[in-house]
């Protein structure tokens, strides 16, 4: 049976029930995907297609959600760019930092094909494992979000490399993000070419920023990406975190779906982006801690504040969180599915 549902949603056609994936479906919550972790690490997941096509099925198989997405990490590309990358179960991920002149103009660009072959090979492994019944979702990090990891050398409260260099160096912030948006392009061409069917663009932390830093070092490389996208066959989805106060600012962005975090109302939100777009989104994930019955009153209220129009793609305003209970994931995707306006 095909279901197009998502891709529909994506271009604002009328779908029979509103779709919905969930941001890190196939994730630690899962005991599923437990069970494979607790025999390589997640890089190793990452980098094994038969693996990474197993958890990547997980969620459509147990969740019954209208999209699979890749699994991988946003931090991937970094790596044959010269970062070393690493992931460590308490800390969470670890970088080799790169903050001066030297670092940075050491960094090259990616060839996909040669330098991660392995996504190209689990994303052509996944479509011949979904056989149409559900679209694959490829991905990649905002220029942006990859460069807070890069010069942060990992996760961050405050920031202070990353800005300070946006202070201090914009003219060094602004070559790393250059090379970011081209290595950006080349690896979301290539995972077009391998057979994704829509691709985001996480800007985790574009959100950090204030108007005119987000516009100059946030959106406009992420402009440039868009730009360079072979994106005739494939809708493309920017997916903001924190940035109710930015939206108006995304108005004119060239994507067919801006996704929002779970902290603005979504009604607002899509008023403020215009209805010539769709909108993902945009559950707070800890609702996910609640009664199955609050759930689902709060997934129907929510589309309803979405409006009538088309072009809605539930989702949880960011990642699931690891302690949520599978089978309350499983009653938002059941919740979704049965609401009749
Ligand atoms: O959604 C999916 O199922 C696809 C897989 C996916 C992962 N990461 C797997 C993952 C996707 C789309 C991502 C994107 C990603 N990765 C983002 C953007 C989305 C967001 O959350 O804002 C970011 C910022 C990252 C970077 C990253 N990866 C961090 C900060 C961490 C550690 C924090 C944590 O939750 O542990 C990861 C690790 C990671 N990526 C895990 C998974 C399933 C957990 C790794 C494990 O199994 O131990």
């Amino acid at each position: 049976m095909s279901n197009n549902t998502f891709l529909d949603a994506c271009y604002r056609r009328p779908t029979s029930h509103i779709p919905i994936w969930i941001m890190r479906q196939a994730g630690r919550y899962m005991p599923q995907y437990q069970e494979v972790r607790g025999k390589v690490d997640f890089l190793t997941l990452c980098r094994t297609p038969d693996l990474a096509t197993k958890v990547t099925l997980l969620p459509v198989d147990l969740l019954n959600v209208d999209a699979a997405i890749l699994f991988s990490d946003i931090l991937i590309p970094l790596e044959p760019m010269g970062i070393p990358v690493a992931f460590e179960d308490k800390k969470g991920p670890v970088l080799g930092a790169v903050q001066d002149d030297k670092a940075i103009g050491a960094l090259r660009s990616i060839e996909p094909e040669e330098d991660v072959p392995f996504v190209l090979e689990a994303i052509r492994q996944i479509r011949g494992e979904l056989t149409g019944r559900v679209p694959l979702i490829g991905f990649s990090g905002a220029p942006f979000t990859l460069a807070t990891y890069a010069v942060e050398g990992g996760t961050t409260k405050s920031f202070h490399n990353i800005k300070g260099m946006m202070y201090s160096r914009p003219d060094l912030l602004s070559d790393l993000l250059d090379l970011l948006a081209d290595v950006v392009i080349s690896y979301l061409n290539a995972q077009i070419k391998a057979g994704a069917q829509a691709v985001q663009i996480f800007d985790t932390w574009g959100g950090i920023l204030a108007d005119p830093e987000y516009i100059k070092f946030a959106l406009e490389p992420t402009r440039k990406v868009i730009s360079g996208l072979d994106r005739s066959r494939v809708p493309v989805i920017y997916y903001l975190n924190n940035g109710a106060y930015l939206a108006h600012h995304l108005k004119d962005l060239d994507v067919d779906v801006i996704g929002i975090d779970w902290r603005q109302d979504i009604g607002h939100a899509r008023s403020t982006l215009g209805k010539t777009r769709g909108i993902q989104g945009n559950l707070d994930p800890t609702v996910l801690f609640a009664s199955k019955e609050e759930i689902a009153r709060r997934a129907h209220q929510l589309i309803d504040d979405a409006g009538p129009e088309p072009g809605h793609i539930f989702n949880l305003g960011h990642g699931i969180l690891p302690p949520t209970p599978m089978e309350n994931a499983i009653s938002l995707v059941e919740a979704v599915h049965s609401y009749k306006r």
